[in-house]
This record gives C-alpha cells, structure tokens and sequence, in this order.
C-alpha cells in the first residue's frame, strides 16, 4: 500500500537526458550568434544577452561537469600548456605555391599563357575561368573537423609535417568548433591565420602600456601567438581566420560532398561557417586577373588586414587535376605579388628636420632600399620618445614601412644585429636651422624650435602655406623657388613676397624673365581674396581651413577677430579653449599684427562687411569623403559646396561617413565604403543632396 502511495507521490524520476539537451541548445545558440558576430560581422543580439546565455551555460556545466566537452564555447579560452609542440604529420601535404614577381600585367598573362598551353589549347578556345584572391599575410592553418567536431589544427611546417597547434587555434572564436549537420565526416580546411591591422594596434598600444613587448607587423603577432605552448597568451592576442582550401576529406563515394569548382568549394565551406574573404572573385583569362591584381592593389591600405600580393588558382576542379603538381607547387595557382611594404636596412645616421610650426622631427638616413614601390633612403622616427620606445640606433639593421602615399616610417629594429657600443640619440639642444633654443612643453612629445618666423626652416613652411592653393592660392611658388628666396634672404616676411620686383626674382638661378613674369601676375592675381583663406594663410596654430572660415562667418570682418578675447572666440562654432587661446596668442604678439597691416598695404584685400548669412546647414553632423575625379566639379568646388551646407568633408572612409562621393577611377576609398556600407553618390547624387532632393 505505501509503496503504491509513495509510487504516486515521489516526483517523476530525474530525467538525465534534460541538462544535456539544453546544454546543447544553449551551445547552438551560442555558436549561431559567434558565428554572426565574428564571421558575418552581423550582430544581431545584444552583447548582454549574449552574456547572459553563456554564463547560463557556464552554470549548467559547473552543475554538470561530465557533460563539459572541449567544444563547448565555454571552453575557448581554456589557457592548456603544452611542453612542446608536437608534430602533425599531413594526410594530403600543405604545399606552396609559385610566385610572380613581374609586372602587373605579364605576371597574370605568363600563368594564363603555361595553362593554356599545358591544357593544350589554342588561341580559338574560349578564355579560362580563374578564380581570384587576396594573398592573406599571416600562417597557413590546416584544421581537421572528424564529425563536425574541430579536432586539430596544426601549422605548415614543411609542408609534410607541420605542429600541432589546437590548443591556440581554439581561442580564434572566427573558427568553428563544432560544424551544422550535413558536413562530411572527416574535413580538412586550409585557410590562413592572420591578425586584422586594427587589432594589432591595438595590441600594441596595450602591450606598451604594460612595458611588454611590441610587435613589428600583424603577420609576426600572428605567428608569435599561434606557437605558443600557453593558449591564455593566444587568447590576449586577438586573431582572425580566412579559409581558401581543403585538405582531406570524405570523397564522394563515401558520402563526401562532390565539387565542380574551386569557387564552388569555397561557398559551401562559407555556408558550413568558415570566414572567407569578400575580396574572392571570378576572372575570365589574363585580362580579368590583371584587372583584379590593379584593383585590389588600389585598395590595399584600405583593407582592415595585410596581403602581400593575389593569388589566381584554376576554378574548374578538373581542370586542376589534369594539369596537376610540378614538385611541391601546384600548376594551376599562382601567386603574383605587390611590391613588398616591409624591408630591412640600416641607419646610417639621425637627422632632424624642423617643420612650419617649428616641430623637431627626427628622421633616419637609411641605406637607400626598395620598398613600396619606390626606394626609400629617409624614414621618419616621429619624435625622441619613438626613438626610446623602439630602441633605435644608429647602425641598426631596422624595418622600415611605407605603405600608399604615407611617409616611410622606421617600425622597429632586427634583433641581435647591432655590434659593439654606439650611443644613444640626443635631441639636439639648438635647433640646427636658426640656432635658437629647442624645447619640449609639457605633456608634449614633441619637441620644437622657438626661433618662430627667424628661423628659415620655419619661414619657409610658413611661406608655402600661405601660397597652398586653398590659401592664397599663389601658383608657382613652389618648394624650389621658396627654398631659393629665403636662402638668398630676399624673402624674410611675408609682405616681402609682395614687394617682388622681376629684377630680384631674375637674379635667381634658372629663373627665366618670362617665369619671373608668371611668379609675379600670379601674386598679384592672389591679392583679391577672401576672409576665410586670408585667415587660414597666415598659419595660425589650430586654425585649419573650418575654422577659418567659421571665424569669418562669426565676426565678418578682421578686425574684430584680431581684437577678440578668448571669450568671445568662444562663441564661435568648433572653437575650444586650445584654439581661442592660440589665437588670441598670435594675434598679441605686435610682429604679427604688422605682418597682417603690411599685407593689407601691399594691396591684400576681401570683401569685409556685415556678418555673412549662413547657407542652409542641411548636412549639420554629416562627414562626406570625396575620392576620383568628378566629372563637371573640382575637388575643391564640391568641398566648398558641401562645406557650405554644414558637412565635414573628411579624407578617409570609416564607418562614421555619411556618404562617399565618387567620381572616374575612385580607387581605395570606394572600395572601403563598399565594404563598410557606407552610401556612395556620384556628382548628380550629391547635388541633389544638396538641393535637398537626394538620399
Ligand atoms: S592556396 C595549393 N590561397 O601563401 C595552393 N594560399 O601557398 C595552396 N596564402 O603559406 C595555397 N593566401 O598560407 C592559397 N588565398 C590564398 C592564400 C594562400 C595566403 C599563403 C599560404 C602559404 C603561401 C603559399
């Protein structure tokens, strides 16, 4: 009887299979929502939510070790030590690949010309179909999946035997632990382990806070992290994943699935939760490879991480088969390289340079090197505190970076390269143009020349800033004529350049009467000016061409900005304290307020009077980048136009423009707006944004 009654009353048994099913629900969750957030980069959950679910996780797991499995994303950052690192021998081997260095485009049309001819076609045969890559700048990574489930990864080593490095690999949250049903029982992808740019910045700013060591480029971090026997390092050192290939795999036969393309392959690998690049494209012959080689070399410092060149592999899987290897290398890819960004070389001594602010930058004479394109023989070392930082003597065999248009900079030493005792650099105490004293403020990094306008260096840069186009707008008063002005003491102030006679400017070496003439009817023509660039011209410090203009618009009429005090600067739009106070600094000092009285003497005048009616600020809060050539307005025209209307005009992209304007042969900035999603107009399209008709 009781047993009957305590039958009814005990609870229902404990069913053992219900933590293990929501675990595995909760995981599914998880890795549905990783899978957005690092691999689509589409969040669609909020970062708290997320949160919440995992330590749900984590506190069903400590309830329920046994059900604790090495997949689960709790597990990622798991901080395994390993004594070593052990080999992996590869079932199908990592091999390389060969490279063309040549020109853009001999280098595509060699490989399509070999294909062709070692498939045997003719010139009648229709164009072979590649597809196209970027050539990642990190480690190769195999990694095994058995079941859907990642059960190591190992490096290329030499490409027969590469290390195990599963334990690290775990950490990188771009790469799947687990795969969804319908994968293959055994897959192997290859793919490349590399760190974004953004993310090795900021590895490096961190890793200087902390007094440890900083590293020379993204791929060096990359590879640092993956081999070490600590995964809790790996996981401090944010690395992302791109696949390109496979390994083995379940042949078809047995279940496998069965690919016609290369292209194919990589589409299903994405589909099953591999990042691949957005970059990968299909080409049609020679003459579509060399068209992505330009392309994607245009937009290389546009991309969020570092590719060393492209790579074009044969998109028919058949295809690939029947041309098959040649030793370790494929004969149906081809990598075909850029210019590299990165070379070594050595210092042969420090200089300083001084700048129209009179900033002390030390640069190092290198040991002239091809780098970027071009060959380098000066990089800049930033100021004294780079130099300490990076430990930077002369004779040291260092690297040095130039990436696009971007000054060549020194980004580290080599190690272990330098012999015997050589002193450590000095800031110079005078500075070497005029002589008078150099001096660092506090909380500045730099230091500078107190010399002002007496200091030649000085007087030069202030010289071709008030020239600058978007200043006085002086055509052919160019580096070369200013350098020879000043040298010759013909020039000292600015109402000097006004005071050219053609006798003086004739005297010059390889100074024709007829350029003399031009010199001086385009410093005539740049008298009529306006408020704002007559303001922007005189180089006060903090006073770009924005706030020069909101001055103007603010007080109409010179004087008034000449005698305001800080606080009434102030009330200008975009003027803080720094700015109102450098201002009114400039505009106390007595030689200043003469150079401004000569000039105006000299015949420099614009339109004064009442305080100019703002147009509509319709694009208030908006950043525009303009990039190509439009195809009716100047550059300078659409900046003026969008200006007028409230806009930022900036000159790079990132996820903060509003809107791109792009006009013929729009190379890398179009690209990254793309990329971001940022809107993109043509001309049309941003004057009838303008109008207030557009987007
Ligand atoms: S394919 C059979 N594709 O380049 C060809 N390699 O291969 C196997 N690499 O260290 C390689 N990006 O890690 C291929 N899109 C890409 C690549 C790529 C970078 C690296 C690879 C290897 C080297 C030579």
């Amino acid at each position: 009887m009781t047993d009957n009654l305590d039958l009814f009353s005990a609870p229902a048994p404990v069913d053992i299979a219900q933590p293990a099913i929501k675990i595995e629900a909760l995981r599914d969750q998880l890795n549905h929502w990783a899978h957005q957030y690092y691999v689509l980069d589409e969040p669609t959950v909020p970062d708290a939510e997320y949160d919440r679910v995992f330590r749900e996780l984590q506190a069903l797991e400590a309830a329920h070790p046994d059900l604790v499995t090495p997949d689960s994303p709790t597990q990622r950052v798991i901080g395994a030590v390993m004594e070593g690192l052990a080999p992996v021998r590869h079932t199908v081997p990592m091999l390389s690949i060969h490279t063309e260095t040549d020109t853009e485009a001999t280098g595509a049309q060699a490989f399509d010309a070999r294909v062709r001819r070692e498939l045997g076609l003719t010139e009648a045969d229709p164009a072979i179909e590649y597809v196209a890559e970027p050539k990642f700048d990190g480690l190769a990574m195999s990694l095994r999946y058995e079941n859907g489930r990642l059960v190591q990864a190992a490096t290329r080593g030499d490409g027969e035997v590469g290390e195990d490095v599963t334990h690290n690999i775990r950490t990188i949250r771009q790469i799947p632990l687990t795969l969804r049903e319908g994968v293959p029982p055994l897959l192997e992808v290859r793919g490349e382990v590399y760190m974004r740019r953004a993310d090795f910045d900021a590895l490096n700013e961190r890793q200087r806070e902390q007094g440890g060591k900083t590293f020379v480029n993204p791929r060096n971090a990359a590879a640092g992290a993956v081999r070490q026997l600590d995964s809790s390092i790996t996981a401090q050192r944010p690395l992302s994943f791109f696949a390109y290939g496979l390994g083995a795999i379940t042949p078809p036969g047995e279940g496998g699935p069965q690919f016609r393309t290369h292209f194919e392959m990589l589409q299903t690998l994405k589909s099953w939760g591999f990042p691949v690049a957005a970059q990968v494209r299909i080409a049609a012959g020679a003459t579509e490879l060399v068209a992505f080689h330009q392309q994607v070399g245009a937009s290389r410092d546009a991309l969020p991480y570092d590719i060393d060149g492209v790579v074009y592999k044969v998109n028919r899987l058949d295809l690939q088969r029947d041309l098959g290897f040649k030793t370790r290398e494929p004969r149906w890819a081809v990598a075909h390289k850029y210019p590299a960004q990165e070379m070594a070389t050595r210092i042969e001594g420090i200089d300083v340079q001084v700048g129209r602010t009179g900033k002390i930058t030390p640069v190092a004479r290198l040991a002239p090197v091809f780098v970027g394109g071009v060959t380098v023989t000066n990089a800049t070392l930033h100021n004294l505190f780079e130099i300490r930082k990076k430990g930077v003597r002369v004779g040291d065999t260092v690297i040095v970076r130039r990436a696009g248009d971007v000054i060549p900079e020194v980004v580290g030493v080599m190690p272990g390269k330098r012999t015997g005792y050589v002193p450590n650099f000095r800031m110079p105490t005078a500075c070497p143009v005029c002589g008078s004293a150099v001096v660092r403020e506090k909380g500045e990094a730099n230091h500078r020349c107190t010399g002002g306008l007496f200091c030649a260096a000085q007087r030069k840069e202030a010289i071709l800033h008030f020239a600058a186009r978007r200043a006085m707008d002086i055509e052919g008063l160019g580096d070369k004529l200013v350098d020879q002005l000043v040298d010759a003491n013909v020039i000292r102030t600015l109402p000097d350049l006004y005071r050219l006679g053609l006798t003086s400017l004739i005297a010059l070496e390889r100074m024709a009467e007829k350029s003399a003439q031009n010199v001086l009817a385009a410093l005539e023509k740049s008298k009529q000016t306006t408020l704002p660039r007559f303001l922007f011209a005189l180089g006060i410090r903090h006073v770009g061409e924005a706030t020069a203009k909101d001055l103007a618009r603010h007080f109409g009429v010179l004087d008034a900005i000449m005698d305001a005090t800080e606080e009434q600067l102030l009330a200008v739009n975009d003027v803080g304290p720094i700015v109102a106070k450098a201002i009114r600094t400039f505009f106390e000092q007595p030689h200043n307020r003469e150079v401004v009285e000569q000039l105006r003497a000299c015949g420099v005048a614009w339109p004064e009077g009442p305080v100019a009616e703002r147009a509509p600020q319709i694009l208030a809060g908006k950043t525009v980048v303009l990039t190509g050539t439009l195809p009716t307005l100047s550059r300078d025209a659409a900046k003026d136009m969008l200006e007028a209307a409230g806009a930022k005009v900036a000159g790079s992209v990132s996820k903060k423009t509003s809107y791109v304007v792009a006009g013929a042969e729009a190379g890398s900035k179009l690209a990254k707006a793309e990329e971001l999603g940022v809107p993109v107009l043509d001309e049309a399209g941003m004057l009838a944004l303008l109008a207030g008709t557009g987007a």
